[in-house]
């Protein structure tokens, strides 16, 4: 019998596409990865004076804890959804040091061992494997495609799992980028709070808006009929994946609310995971944060319009839906699944993309391409695929 538990893999083995990428890679092969997801490695100018003074702080130098995240840190939060999204109260946020982890917290807060968290698919594939680090099953539900993979309440519902305990959104969708509409948002409301389900919302990318037009609305906006928790990060808020902030916004009926907060401080009050130098450093971050987003957001468009050109000139291939975020999903002929494609790319032009089971789409063929690579690397990426998008 195993020592382990099941919430970690029976294997590690890589799947064929990442096994033939790191042969590729270590043979020599002039590899152009149009999977990176790492802003600090895409060759975007940082005002990085500015990101280092910022943690050149003395009250850094003593430690007093506060399990909620630092008053200031919190404020800065709150300052910046009001400019944006909503107004926010500080004292409705709480600080960890990711939103990966606010998942875990939540996850806790929510559910016993074995209950279930709705997911939605295609989406960010990590969902899995938090749920089952916390012995929570996630159960999918699907966006439908023909719909540009909207929130459908009728899909939740025949989906819904007996023991769900919360239902998670992502808005914008990764990789299909599509955002919640306010029609969808009140009708999430209702249907969660019918049935006592908590709404997660990730909220990540919401400020990467291809078009300002876009229709959207933030789970930061009423109505909160359930209990409602929005996740957001400096991760992506200000391109700072290294610097490990991400926060959780409680809103809903104001005693689930103030429980909700009184538990979630006791969890982080477990961990204290935000360190004090993040913290004190995040408001002048988040002053920087328009900066940045524009530099990444200008690499994206660029890069979609490039992508969008070269799929328009005689190809059977396009960029499928989109409306925010930082990859493009690309729809290929369906002669192969998207795993085929991807091996092609691989094969033959050394492109590295993800195949569209990553993200687990209902069918085939899709592709999810990053748009955060240098220009220069995304054009050769293009130029080297021309062979393979003119193939039929
Ligand atoms: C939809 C989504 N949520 C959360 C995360 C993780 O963010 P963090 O770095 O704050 O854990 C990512 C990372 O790519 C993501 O795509």
């Amino acid at each position: 019998m195993s020592p382990f538990s099941s919430r970690t893999p029976r294997s590690f083995r890589p799947n064929r596409l990442t096994a033939r990428a790191a042969a590729l890679r270590q043979s020599g092969a002039p590899l152009i990865d149009l999977t990176m997801s790492n802003p600090t490695q895409a060759g975007i100018a940082y005002p990085e004076r500015e990101i280092l003074l910022a943690l050149n702080d003395a009250r850094a130098l003593r430690y007093e804890p506060s399990p909620q995240g630092h008053p200031e840190a919190r404020r800065s939060i709150a300052e910046w959804h009001a400019r944006h999204e909503a107004a926010v109260d500080p004292d409705h946020l709480i600080l960890a040091s990711s939103t990966s982890e606010a998942y875990s917290w939540l996850f806790k807060l929510l559910c016993q061992p074995g209950d279930a968290v709705m997911t939605p698919r295609p989406s960010y594939p990590l969902f899995e494997c938090l749920a089952e680090l916390e012995g929570v099953r996630a159960v999918q539900y699907p966006l439908p495609d023909h719909w540009g993979w909207r929130l459908d309440i009728a899909e939740l519902e025949i989906h819904l799992d007996p023991r769900a305990r919360a239902v998670v959104v992502v808005n914008p969708n990764n990789p299909t980028g599509t955002y919640l509409r306010a029609e969808d948002w009140l009708r999430l409301q209702e249907f969660a709070a019918t049935r006592g389900l908590a709404v997660i919302s990730d909220e990540v990318f919401f400020d990467y808006a291809w078009r300002p037009a876009s229709p959207r609305v933030s789970s930061l906006q009423e109505p909160h009929l359930a209990l409602t928790f929005t996740l957001g990060g400096l991760s992506k808020t200000a391109a700072l994946p290294q610097m490990k902030l991400g926060w959780i916004h409680v809103a809903g009926p104001e005693e689930l609310r103030r429980e909700a907060l009184e538990r979630l401080e006791w969890i982080a009050d477990a961990y204290l995971p935000a360190s004090a130098p993040v913290q004190l450093a995040a408001p002048r971050w988040l002053a920087l944060a328009p900066e940045m987003q524009a530099r990444v957001l200008n690499r994206v468009l660029g890069n979609l319009d490039a992508l969008r050109a070269c799929l328009d000139a005689g190809s059977a291939w396009r960029v499928a839906g989109g409306e925010g975020g930082w990859t493009a999903v690309v729809e290929a002929p369906r002669i192969h699944s998207g795993e085929e494609w991807a091996l092609r790319c691989l094969e033959e032009a050394y492109v590295l993309v993800q195949p569209g089971f990553f993200y687990d789409f209902e069918r085939e063929a899709f592709l999810a391409v990053s748009l955060l690579p240098a220009p220069e690397a995304f054009l050769e990426a293009l130029g080297r695929l021309k062979q393979i998008l003119r193939s039929i």
